[in-house]
This record gives structure tokens, C-alpha cells and sequence, in this order.
């Protein structure tokens, strides 16, 4: 059983969290994760104006994702920045080029789920998921987030991302904070949950 996860990060926090995902996905017997990056769009001069060469260096590994790519998986995990509180021009721009996906039903009946990154903590975490979700429900996706029986989400003893639509981090104004070990254990709840639902979905 194939869980795709698919994310584009300009500064590194969505795909930390992307690879806590993964790390979930992986504690269900038989789900393998897959971890792919959507293309990028803007040119390297913007890249390098942005402050944004050594990160996008770092995850440089990770495969970049086909459309086609989608239609293998029994599930897929988004991973996106907010931008404006809403998804990145990257992954929609991707998601774009599956209207002969659309066409042939190829996504109905899979799994879909979503998780964000944010400058703010109010800044448009679950506006970006749940915008993202009308795409995932166009698609016939069978739509996912991050029950509370993740308990993490309740916690107000720090500044914490996550909410029952997804997991999420807070990135701060310039990047400077990383996700927190609440935060990646949101990601690991959702990987695992998606995975164990997929797996019943699809066996
Ligand atoms: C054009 C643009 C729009 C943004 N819009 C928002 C926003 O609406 N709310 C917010 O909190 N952060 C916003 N941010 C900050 C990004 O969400 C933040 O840089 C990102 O979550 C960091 O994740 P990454 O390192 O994986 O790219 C924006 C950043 C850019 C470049």
C-alpha cells in the first residue's frame, strides 16, 4: 500500500513536517511512504532574493512528483505553505495539470489529507486546509485530517500548530522557528491515521 506525500516548502518547515508524515505512514504494516516534492515555479534569481538557495539545496534529494505519480498511490498527504491563507502557487499549479486525471475518475476513492505551514499562528493554518480540501473533494479523494484523539492539539501550555483538519507548524515572521516536537507528533498522528485508513479502504 503506497501513501504519496507531496508537498512543496520553500524554507524547509513542510518538509520537516513532511517527513514526519512519512515516519507515521511507516508504523502501519505494509504502508510504504513516498515522498515528493511538486515543481517549482519561480526562478532562481526570486529564490536567491527570498533567502530561500541553502533550504531548497537541503531537500534537493527528494524527488520531484508527476501527475501520474498520484494515480499509483492508495492515499496522499498535500503538504503546502500558506500563502495569503490558501495554498502555494506551486502546488496549485500542480494540481492544475490533473484535469485528465479529473477526467478519467483516476483519483476517486482514495484517500486525500492536507497539512500547512504559517508565518502566525492566526494566519491562515485552516483557512489553507480547508480551501485545499474543495480540490481533494472535486477529485472524489475520500478526505482525512487529524482527529483529536491526537491530543497535542488541545495543549495551550505553548504556542503549538495542529488542528482536527491537519497538522501544521509556525514557521514565525523570517522562518526563525522550526516545528516542535508537538507539532511533528501531529504530523506522525496524521501519517499513521491516513495510512491505517487506507489501508482498510483498500486492504
Ligand atoms: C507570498 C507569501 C504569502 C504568505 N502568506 C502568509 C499568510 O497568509 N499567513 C501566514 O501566516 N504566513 C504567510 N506566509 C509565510 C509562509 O507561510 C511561511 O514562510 C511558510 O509557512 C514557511 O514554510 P516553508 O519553509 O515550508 O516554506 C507567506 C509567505 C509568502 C512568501
Amino acid at each position: 500500500m503506497k501513501v504519496l506525500i507531496v508537498y512543496y516548502s520553500t524554507y524547509g518547515h513542510v518538509h520537516k513536517m513532511a517527513e514526519a508524515i512519512a515516519e507515521g505512514v511507516t508504523q502501519v504494516d505494509g504502508a510504504e511512504a513516498v515522498l515528493r516534492r511538486v515543481p517549482e515555479t519561480l526562478p532562481d534569481g526570486v529564490l536567491q532574493k527570498m533567502g530561500a538557495v541553502g533550504a531548497q539545496q537541503a531537500m534537493s534529494h527528494v524527488p520531484v512528483c508527476t501527475v501520474e505519480e498520484l494515480t499509483a498511490a492508495d492515499a496522499v498527504i498535500f503538504g503546502t505553505p500558506t500563502r495569503f491563507g490558501n495554498m502555494c502557487g506551486q502546488m496549485r499549479q500542480f494540481l492544475d495539470a490533473t484535469g485528465a486525471l479529473w477526467a478519467q475518475g483516476a483519483l476517486v476513492g482514495k484517500v486525500g489529507s492536507v497539512f500547512t505551514s504559517s508565518a502566525t499562528q492566526h494566519g491562515g493554518q485552516e483557512s489553507t486546509i480547508l480551501s485545499f480540501h474543495i480540490t481533494l473533494l472535486h477529485h472524489g479523494f475520500v478526505v482525512v485530517g487529524l482527529p483529536y484523539a491526537f491530543q497535542g492539539q488541545m495543549r495551550i501550555d505553548e504556542v503549538t500548530g495542529g488542528s482536527p483538519y491537519g497538522a501544521s507548524t509556525i514557521a514565525g515572521g523570517s522562518g526563525e522557528r522550526m516545528p516542535s516536537e508537538n507539532e511533528l507528533e501531529g504530523a506522525r498522528f496524521q501519517g499513521k491515521h491516513v495510512a491505517g485508513i487506507a489501508k482498510k479502504l483498500h486492504g
